[in-house]
């Protein structure tokens, strides 16, 4: 193994790579000289999302980004802010004294975004089935990623373990393929999917790996990112208390959320943040260099599997002081793209959905905020890194009801 100060390789069995945690060497790969490096293959497991836009390359993936780039327009996403702001009031006003916010913001956020993308007229059940679904294929995924291997020998797709995974595929598939087939006949639908279709997205198989793509990455880690969230203001009762503070006065009531109301709570942009910072919900992605390169003073083999290490970036002592530290003033007054810090990547292949993301945190923590207090259940929490950084156990919150709901 070898070890520097912005660089690492790891070597294990089969598979090796070099693993990055310096924002120099990251932004060569992912933006300076990304045209070198695509999708590494370890993404093959994601078969799930097709040639989605999140796994395709080259000519084909610059098509799709400029297809589905005006979903996620500032019109849209004010359009889909109603259905997060209705779906964050419902979820406040159903809880009670305790709550699985893991599991409560998995199903809220693949509400939110099952309906800006299929709309409202498939009920939550379908969305359901969808959720069970989505979290067996998670299990799977995992495992295989996590497997030495930089690609999947073929008996593998045989075993009772795969055969699992694809019947849970064949399920979506049909739900998804349902969906589609109703909003053809049915063109007075407004929603992400019925802009997909008028753009003139035209194959049914594009189509569905579109849908699959935006439904699965779209919700699993903004439910993380707000887990997080709701753990570290548990662990910090002055930053929990200051944030309150802040939203109360800018917003009263759940009811009165607005999307100019919002852009005015500074702090909340600065704990969203820092909680990114500490648990980025996409902790590591990967490359494959498509010809040779340097980085820095290393030489890069063509077919090099690179790791961007989000973790090591974001908690790199070399950029951040007291980088354990949950400190949401270290992003007051400053311009968060400019620093080492990137919870949703950087370059041309940046997340689409950031900005629906940032603002979906926002509505449904001052929802939230605005009408309970709470305090975590759980004596150990940790983090499980799986495809993305999840918790050891769902976290559990004891509510308490405050006066604005
Ligand atoms: C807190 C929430 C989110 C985080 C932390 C996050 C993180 C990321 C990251 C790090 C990437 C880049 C991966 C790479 O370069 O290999 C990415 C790509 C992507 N994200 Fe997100 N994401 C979030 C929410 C969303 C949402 C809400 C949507 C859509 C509704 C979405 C859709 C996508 C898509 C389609 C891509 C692939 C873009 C491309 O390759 O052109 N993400 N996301």
């Amino acid at each position: 193994m070898l070890k520097h100060d912005a660089i690492f390789r790891s070597g294990l069995f089969k598979f090796s790579a070099y693993v990055l945690h310096d924002i120099d060497l990251i932004k060569h790969v992912l933006q300076d000289n990304n045209r070198n490096y695509v999708k590494n293959d370890k993404y093959s497991f994601l078969i799930l999302l097709g040639n989605g836009l999140f796994t395709s390359d080259g000519e084909p993936w610059l098509k799709q980004r400029r297809m589905i780039q005006p979903l996620f327009h500032q019109k849209s996403i004010v359009h889909s802010m109603e259905i997060m702001i209705s779906e964050a009031l419902k979820f406040v006003h159903t809880i009670r004294e305790e709550v699985d916010i893991t599991d409560e913001m998995g199903k809220l956020t693949l509400n939110i975004v099952g309906k800006s993308l299929i709309g409202a007229e498939d009920t939550e059940q379908t969305i359901g089935v969808i959720r069970e679904e989505l979290i067996k294929c998670q299990r799977t995924g995992s495992v295989l990623l996590k497997l030495p291997l930089s690609r999947y020998p073929e008996w593998l797709t045989n075993t009772v373990f795969l055969r699992k995974f694809k019947r849970s595929m064949d399920t979506l598939d049909s739900i998804v393929t349902n969906i589609i087939e109703r909003h053809k006949t049915d063109t007075e639908r407004i929603n992400m999917l019925a802009l997909l279709l008028s753009a003139g997205m035209t194959d049914n198989k594009q189509i569905k790996d579109e849908v699959m793509t935006l439904l699965l990455v779209g919700h699993e880690t903004t439910m993380l990112a707000l887990t997080w969230t709701f753990y570290l203001l548990s662990q910090h009762e002055n930053i929990k208390q200051k944030l309150y503070e802040e939203i109360n006065a800018g917003i009263g009531r759940p009811e009165n959320i607005t999307y100019e109301g919002l852009k005015k709570l500074t702090f909340l942009d600065c704990v969203v943040n820092e909680s990114m910072r500490l648990y980025p919900p996409a902790y590591v992605f990967g490359r494959k260099s498509v010809d040779e390169d340097w980085l820095g003073e290393y030489y890069v083999p063509k077919n090099t599997d690179i790791v961007i290490n989000v973790w090591g970036l974001h908690r790199n002592p070399k950029y951040w002081a007291e980088a354990d530290t949950f400190d949401p003033s270290r992003f007051e007054g400053v311009d968060a793209s400019k620093m080492p810090f990137i919870p949703f990547g950087i370059g041309p292949r940046m997340c689409i959905g950031a900005a629906f993301a940032f603002l979906e945190i926002k509505v449904i923590l001052t929802a939230f905020l605005l009408a309970y207090d709470f305090s975590v259940v759980n004596t150990t929490v940790y983090p499980h890194p799986l495809i993305t950084l999840t918790s050891n156990q769902n976290i559990r919150l004891r509510l308490f009801k405050r006066n604005n709901l």
